[in-house]
C-alpha cells in the first residue's frame, strides 16, 4: 500500500515537474461574403508553419461533424435571427469543446475562419437583435472564448460581388442578398473594429493577394513578435 502511494506521489511529483506546454494563440479572419478569407487563411497557415509552429485550421459555423450539420441549416434554411443566432452557439459551444479549448491547450495555433464578431454583425447588428442580446447569449451559452486577435478583411461591396461571381458555383442565402445588406456587414464590422482596436485589425482587401497577405502577416508578426 505504502509502496503505492509512494509511486503514485512520484508520477504527480514528475507531472508537476515537465513543463506545460504554452498555450497557442487563437486568431480569427474575418470579413463579408467574397473577401478571399480562405485564400489568406491558407498563407497564413502556410507562414506558421514555415516558422514551425502546430496550427490547425477551423472554421465556424462548423469544425465538427455536428456543428457542419448545423452549418447546413444556419447558411441553407429559412430561419429566423434568433433561430441562427441558437444554432451558431450550438455549434460554437460544440465547437470550442471539442476542438479549439484541446488545442490551445495542448499549444497549437488556431486559424479560424470567422467566430463571434460574424455573430455580433450579421445577427446582432445587421440581423437586429443587437450586440448586448449576442454577447449575452453567448455568455448563457458559455462560448466565452475570446480570440488573442481578429483580422478583418474590407472590400468595397461592389469587387467583392464580382469576385464572388467570378469564383462561386454555390452560394448560400447570405451570399444571395442585395447591396444593401452586404454594404450594412461592411459597416458592420467597421463599427465592431472601431470599438475594438486591441482585439481587432481592419485590414484592406482591394489590393493583390500579395499585398493583402503581406499586410496581414505585418500586423501578425507585430503583435506576436514573429519572424
Ligand atoms: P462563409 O464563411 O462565407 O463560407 P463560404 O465561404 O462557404 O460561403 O459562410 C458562412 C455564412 O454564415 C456567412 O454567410 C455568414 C454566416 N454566419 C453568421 O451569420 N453568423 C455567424 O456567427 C457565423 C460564424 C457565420
Amino acid at each position: 500500500m505504502e509502496n503505492t502511494v509512494k509511486t503514485v506521489q512520484k508520477s504527480i511529483a514528475q507531472d508537476a515537474n515537465r513543463p506545460m506546454p504554452e498555450r497557442g494563440k487563437f486568431l480569427v479572419l474575418e470579413g463579408g461574403e467574397g473577401v478571399g478569407k480562405s485564400t489568406q487563411l491558407q498563407f497564413l497557415a502556410a507562414y506558421l508553419h514555415g516558422q514551425n509552429i502546430p496550427y490547425l485550421l477551423t472554421r465556424e459555423p462548423g469544425g465538427t461533424p455536428l456543428a457542419e450539420q448545423l452549418r447546413s441549416a444556419i447558411v441553407g434554411e429559412d430561419v429566423d435571427e434568433m433561430e441562427e443566432l441558437l444554432m451558431i452557439l450550438a455549434a460554437r459551444r460544440h465547437h470550442i469543446r471539442m476542438v479549439i479549448q484541446p488545442a490551445l491547450d495542448s499549444g497549437m495555433w488556431v486559424l479560424c475562419d470567422r467566430f463571434i464578431d460574424s455573430s455580433l454583425v450579421y445577427q446582432g447588428i445587421v440581423g437586429g437583435l443587437g450586440l448586448d442580446v449576442v454577447q449575452m447569449w453567448h455568455r448563457m451559452a458559455g462560448c466565452l472564448l475570446i480570440p488573442d486577435h481578429t483580422f478583418v478583411l474590407q472590400l468595397d461591396c461592389a469587387l467583392a460581388r464580382a469576385r464572388r461571381l467570378d469564383n462561386r458555383l454555390t452560394c448560400n442565402k447570405f451570399d444571395q442578398r442585395g447591396v444593401d445588406f452586404h454594404q450594412k456587414i461592411h459597416k458592420g464590422y467597421e463599427e465592431i473594429a472601431r470599438k475594438n482596436p486591441e482585439h481587432c485589425t481592419l485590414v484592406p482587401a482591394d489590393g493583390t493577394l500579395e499585398e493583402v497577405t503581406a499586410a496581414l502577416l505585418d500586423r501578425a508578426r507585430a503583435l506576436f513578435g514573429l519572424a
